[in-house]
């Protein structure tokens, strides 16, 4: 028996767990038992996203024969995460086989191996195809060095940092738009603190965050931050800096404020998420620089081509690995199988109350 949760996908908060007859295992497929995966903030906006990046394509349940009777339109909320093959009908896949990547929160996920290699394959599943490869492509992590340490910190920060690095690569590469500040947005959020870490490990620019009252204490400490300052003390920050805006919060009231502070001293403003994702919209500056969105895997295939497959993944790991050493100091990762606790949990994220210094691992 396969579980799975559903989201309505106009109503988050309204989600359904079902149960469904996992079948028989088609030729060339794997079974996979899915978890440890994690849940941030970023998992929510994959839905905010779904429909205009296509987050919901991925495991959409009618692309899996997961049928309801209700009229809402329900999707599946992809995470990061491990999983096992537990059946295997691929002859170069064994049972037993264990794997990273992105997955639904269900229990189990039938694939289909292909484009093959030591390191890992990509899901061949149809409706799969025509989705960005950087999310269709899972590693064996056994062949993997860089899952040796920190098994249960990987989940929650792997994904995120990898963009933190290509928000840090990318503004070291066009010197910063001139600024002398870059100003993170949601500072508390992990993307956010591993781009400062990556920002701060340059140095040469002045790396400053913009966090919510309760979390700005949490936020100084970690020692990412040359200032914090929060929401509300917003004006506080000197005017006269040209600054480079990094958004992770995606909340129009915020961004507003800040082209009023900063007027035309914003060089660049850097859209990457929107963990305030009930925030209102963006508003179009009359100075200042507009929102240019940030697309992670644009950026990943653009290195890729430039540094080559080694060269991308050495780049990655000379941040990676020190930023996991150091987020043991500040981040205590949870583990539970309890669906009742994943339930609590993503509530709390959809009311953004989940704790900054907690990493949440499920499994069902
Ligand atoms: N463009 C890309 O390719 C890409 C890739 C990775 C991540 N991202 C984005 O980066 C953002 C951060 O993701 P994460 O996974 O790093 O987050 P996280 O660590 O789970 O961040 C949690 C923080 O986000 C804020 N927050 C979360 N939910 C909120 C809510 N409902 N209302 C108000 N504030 C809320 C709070 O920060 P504050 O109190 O500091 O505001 C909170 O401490 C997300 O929007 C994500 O989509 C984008």
């Amino acid at each position: 028996m396969n579980q799975t949760i559903l989201v309505n996908r106009a109503d988050f908060t309204d989600i359904s767990v079902v149960n469904i007859e996992a079948g028989e295992l088609a030729p060339d497929f794997i079974r996979i038992e899915i978890g440890p995966w994690a849940l941030t903030a970023n998992n929510i906006t994959y839905m905010v996203a779904g429909d205009i990046i296509g987050y919901w394509n991925f495991f959409a349940p009618e692309a899996y024969d997961i049928k309801m009777e209700t009229a809402a339109h329900w999707g599946r909320m992809p995470v990061w995460g491990y999983a096992k093959v537990i059946e295997s009908n691929c002859a170069d896949v064994a049972v037993g086989t264990d794997i990273y990547g992105f997955f639904p929160v269900a229990k189990t996920l039938d694939m289909k191996p292909v484009k093959l290699t030591s390191m890992g394959f990509q899901d061949g599943n149809t409706h799969r195809m025509e989705l960005h490869p950087i999310y269709n492509g899972y590693t064996f992590i056994d062949t993997d060095p860089s899952f040796a340490r920190h098994k249960d910190l990987q989940p929650v920060l792997r994904p995120l940092f990898t963009t933190s690095f290509l928000i840090d690569d990318f503004l070291a590469d066009e010197n910063f738009f001139g600024a002398e500040q870059v100003l993170l947005l949601s500072a508390s959020s992990k993307t956010a603190m591993g781009t400062a870490y990556c920002l701060k490990a340059r140095s040469g620019i002045k790396v400053t965050g913009l966090t919510s009252e309760g979390n700005a204490h949490f936020t100084k400490d970690t020692g990412f931050y040359d200032e914090v300052q929060s929401y509300d003390s917003l004006t506080d920050l000197n005017p006269e800096v040209k600054t480079v805006i990094v958004d992770m919060a995606g909340n129009g009231d915020v961004t507003r404020r800040l082209y009023e502070h900063f007027e035309e001293n914003i060089a660049y403003n850097c859209m990457v998420g929107k963990s305030h994702w009930q925030g209102s919209a963006p508003p179009k500056p009359k100075l200042g620089a507009p929102a240019v969105m940030f697309f992670a895997p644009d950026r990943a295939q653009l290195r890729i081509k430039d540094w080559g497959m080694d060269g991308f993944a050495q780049n990655l790991a000379a941040r990676w690995i020190p930023f996991c050493d150091n987020a043991q100091a500040w981040l205590s990762v949870e583990i539970s199988e309890d669906i009742g606790d994943y339930l609590k949990t993503y509530a709390a994220f959809l009311e953004g109350k989940a704790s900054p210094a907690k990493g949440y691992l499920f499994k069902l």
